[in-house]
């Protein structure tokens, strides 16, 4: 029999064995310590991360399988994230959460990790936890909601929150219709069902290597999941026998694979910095430029919302993932494995498309080049990044007189006035919004168009910020501008009326002024008034040791592993 990382708490003999059998018997036969591998089920489920709330029952059949395939399951709640509930944003707890369940991971007596997510943060968190503990690790993700209708057409989560409220305000749409159609939007349980950054991050998983194949995409409520969930827990018990763990399954193979279906998808721009992230905690080489330069010319294959118009209830019923990986099987790395110990590509063999409207045929694309662009200039030496396929055609190459904001509540505050100058062709910038400055890195980078403009019929601009956007949002958005402005990047010098040289096809974002002019300029006073000034907790820490979005956002003391070794006896 092999040896168990659990041994060392159940088998030792003796006084300490003894008190972490005892406290954990609660009906467990002699048997449950006897050489059977302890599985944690790494569970996000809670009532305020409702996304997340029916994981129990998902937790619930992952026990059944690992039962099933002798080993022991225990439910471990763990730090979870409500997108949509949190303040002052949910990304100021990824990091936070990825560090606490790192360290409960640990610190208990466990051979391996079922990762159960869903909303947003979760799936990266749980992944850049059982990264940096290295024990054997797959992702069951919680799936979709199902398509909720709203005057007899679907609503797409967050994606149609942006799109009617806009209508509000332009007036063409009461704001108690808008208000009404609240309750249609989330009509089961689920995440977002847009390829938000939820959808987005459990494909990833799955594309990583990190799922069963097959699993990321069913919908919450589809019995189906639970069946992939028992699989799952029979799974995990096996690569504890095979010691199979993510350090061997994520690999630089496994990142390109990612990025390449994260073109392919259309997926969240979000991916971006929770990848860098990932592979930051597995010391794999990725880089910015790596989306640029493997996902740039992957064709835009599936037609959901934010960019397109299906759901993912839709792409589930069409094929799902492994049918759009299909297609692009040729631009995937072949070595690159899944927890199931064989290659990701083995698993794709069969895989065919069922709605050739909501999946394209490789040849009949939505669009031919669909990846994240990386653009670099004057205002982003370290890198910003676009999302063409969400951006208007006519405004990808731009130049344009700024119109800044030093903060969200500058912008909210004069957005609508009605002598703000601002037209169509104006640039937006808003800064002080990066990962220190908020602090968090808010998903705020999609500002909404002034009242005036929307009236006139204007519905994109474009728009430059050192934040983040949902990922169920769409426009002409320059996000993730490096370094942010309240790390003394060049964002903090712009002024109103600078011109502003957007050219995606070049890659450039620049301000129209010498290098000298731009140097020679100080910092904006306004926006350091407004930058956040913690003095304890994790506010303070996360402040101090946030690196930038280029990099993923990952706090500097947490890049990297510590492994899964406990140094010494808890008595
Ligand atoms: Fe949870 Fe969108 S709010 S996934
Ligand atoms: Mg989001």
């Amino acid at each position: 029999m092999t040896e168990l990382r659990s041994d060392a708490w159940y088998a030792t003999g003796g006084r300490n064995a003894y008190i972490h059998r005892a406290w954990m018997r609660r009906g467990l036969p002699d048997s449950a310590f006897q050489g059977r591998p302890q599985i944690a089920i790494a569970n996000t489920a809670s009532d305020l991360a409702p996304c997340n709330s029916h994981l129990n029952e998902v937790a619930e059949h992952v026990k059944r399988g690992v039962w099933e395939a002798g080993g022991v399951p225990h439910n471990l709640p763990v730090v979870s994230i409500g997108e949509t509930q949190v303040r002052p944003t949910a990304m100021l707890w990824r990091n936070m959460a990825a560090m606490a369940i790192e360290e409960m991971l640990r610190a208990n007596p466990i051979d391996a990790v079922v990762l159960l997510g869903g909303c947003d943060k979760t799936i990266p968190s749980l992944l850049m936890a059982a990264a940096s503990v290295d024990l054997p690790a797959l992702v069951v993700p919680g799936g979709p909601m199902l398509t909720g209708t709203f005057r007899g057409a679907p609503l797409g989560c967050g994606t149609d929150v942006w799109r009617l409220s806009e209508e509000v305000r332009a007036g063409s749409l009461p704001e108690q219709a808008f208000l009404q159609s609240d309750s249609s939007m989330i009509r089961s349980r689920g995440h977002c069902n847009t390829m938000g950054t939820a959808s987005t991050m459990g494909l990833l998983a799955e594309s990583l290597g990190m799922t069963l194949p097959g699993s990321s995409g069913i919908p919450a409520a589809d019995s189906r999941l639970l069946t992939r969930a028992h699989e799952a827990g029979r799974v995990i018990v096996d690569m504890v026998a095979r010691d199979l763990r993510p350090s061997q399954v994520i690999t630089t193979g496994s990142f390109h694979n990612a990025i390449v279906a994260l073109a392919a998808i259309g997926g969240s721009t979000n991916a971006v910095v929770h990848l860098l992230a990932l592979a930051g905690r597995l010391n794999v080489p990725l880089t910015l430029d790596d989306f640029d330069r493997v996902g740039a010319d992957v064709p835009l294959l599936v037609d959901l919302q934010p960019a397109g118009r299906f759901l993912m209830e839709d792409l589930y019923r069409a094929g799902g993932l492994a049918a759009v990986l299909r297609q692009v099987v040729d631009l995937l790395d072949h070595d690159a494995v899944t927890v199931l110990g064989a290659p990701l590509v083995d698993s794709l063999a069969d895989a065919e498309i069922w709605d050739r409207e909501v999946i394209r045929l490789r040849d009949e694309p939505l669009q031919p080049k669909a990846g994240i662009a990386v653009l670099r200039g004057n205002l982003a030496p370290n890198g910003a990044i676009i999302k063409p396929a969400a951006a208007s055609a006519h405004l990808l190459r731009h130049r344009g007189r700024a119109v800044v904001f030093d903060s969200i509540e500058d912008f909210h505050a004069r957005i609508d006035d009605p002598d703000l100058e601002v037209d169509a062709d104006s640039v937006l910038v808003l800064r002080g919004c990066g990962p220190k400055g908020y602090p968090g890195m808010p998903e705020v980078s999609n500002m909404p168009l002034p009242t005036k403009l929307l009236k006139q019929g204007v519905r994109d601009v474009v728009r430059v910020c050192d934040g983040r956007m949902s990922g169920t949002a769409y426009g002409t958005v320059v996000l993730h501008v490096a370094p942010e402005a309240a790390a003394g990047g060049p964002l903090d010098k712009v002024q109103t009326g600078d011109w502003i040289i957007l050219d995606v096809g070049a890659r450039r974002l620049d301000i129209d002024l010498p290098q000298q002019d731009l140097d020679a300029r100080e910092p904006s006073q306004a926006m350091r008034d407004r930058l956040a000034t913690p003095r304890r907790g994790w506010e303070w820490l996360y402040v101090n040791t946030v690196m930038g979005a280029d990099t993923g956002a990952d706090c500097d003391f947490l890049i990297g592993s510590s492994g899964n070794r406990v140094s010494r006896e808890s008595h």
